[in-house]
């Protein structure tokens, strides 16, 4: 799809979110909370839920957990345009409680969606609830940072402690640090395999035009 296209096809989704009333959470948001960034981005950073300040500005990731992202973001040589953000569910739970099961099946269509669109080359998932909504069975956070897991579907994920959980346990944050350092080559190997898969087809091509 052009990027023009998918521009237009995500702008189509958030503006579906933001009239939603698929689950409670619709009666208490200020706002929706779509997630924003590159339509054409090789990265997806996909979060748990908006907390105060996403739900106060409708963007994702604004706040302290958000500038530490930027600043790993920026320790690989990205900003934050460069990468699509969002979260599993794309209004506030109260308090900030942990999303029900309810609220992130029917929330779930809506990130589908937005990763259709996108075909990013590799999906991120910050914390264990984004990492379970998005690799079902594949283990916990603890056996799963900082490994790319490639799933049946084909699609690349790689798991990572959640920025708001870091911030607050120094251990954590070096481990996030030094997961996060292992993007740029993941990506490389993904486009690289990408090239190698394009070439094997164009031979089988050469071959299938000889053979008719
Ligand atoms: N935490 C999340 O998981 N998402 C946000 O957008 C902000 C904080």
């Amino acid at each position: 799809m052009a990027e023009i296209d998918k521009k237009e096809e995500l702008l189509k989704v958030s503006d579906e979110i933001s009239k939603c009333f698929e689950c409670p959470l619709s009666k208490t948001r200020t706002n929706t909370v779509p997630g924003e960034g590159n339509s054409d981005a090789d990265i997806m950073l996909i979060g748990e839920a908006p907390g105060f300040h996403e739900d106060e500005k409708g963007v994702p990731f604004c706040g302290a957990a958000g500038k530490f992202l930027e600043e790993m973001l920026a320790g690989i040589g990205l900003k934050r345009d460069d990468v699509f953000i969002a979260n599993t569910l794309k209004c506030r739970p109260p308090e900030n409680r942990d999303p029900e099961e309810s609220e992130k099946t029917a929330c779930r269509p809506y990130l589908d969606r937005q990763i259709k669109i996108i075909n990013p080359k590799l999906i991120v998932g910050l914390g264990r609830h984004a990492v379970s909504t998005l690799m079902p069975g594949a283990g916990s956070i603890t056996q799963l940072h900082g490994k790319a897991v490639r799933r049946p579907s084909g699609q690349v994920y790689f798991a990572l402690y959640h920025p708001a959980a870091a911030l607050h346990n120094g251990s954590l944050r070096q481990t996030l640090i030094d997961d996060f350092k292992k993007i740029p080559p993941i990506i490389e190997k993904i486009k690289n395999e990408k090239l190698k898969m394009k070439k094997e087809d164009n031979q089988e091509d050469v071959k299938q035009q000889k053979l008719i």
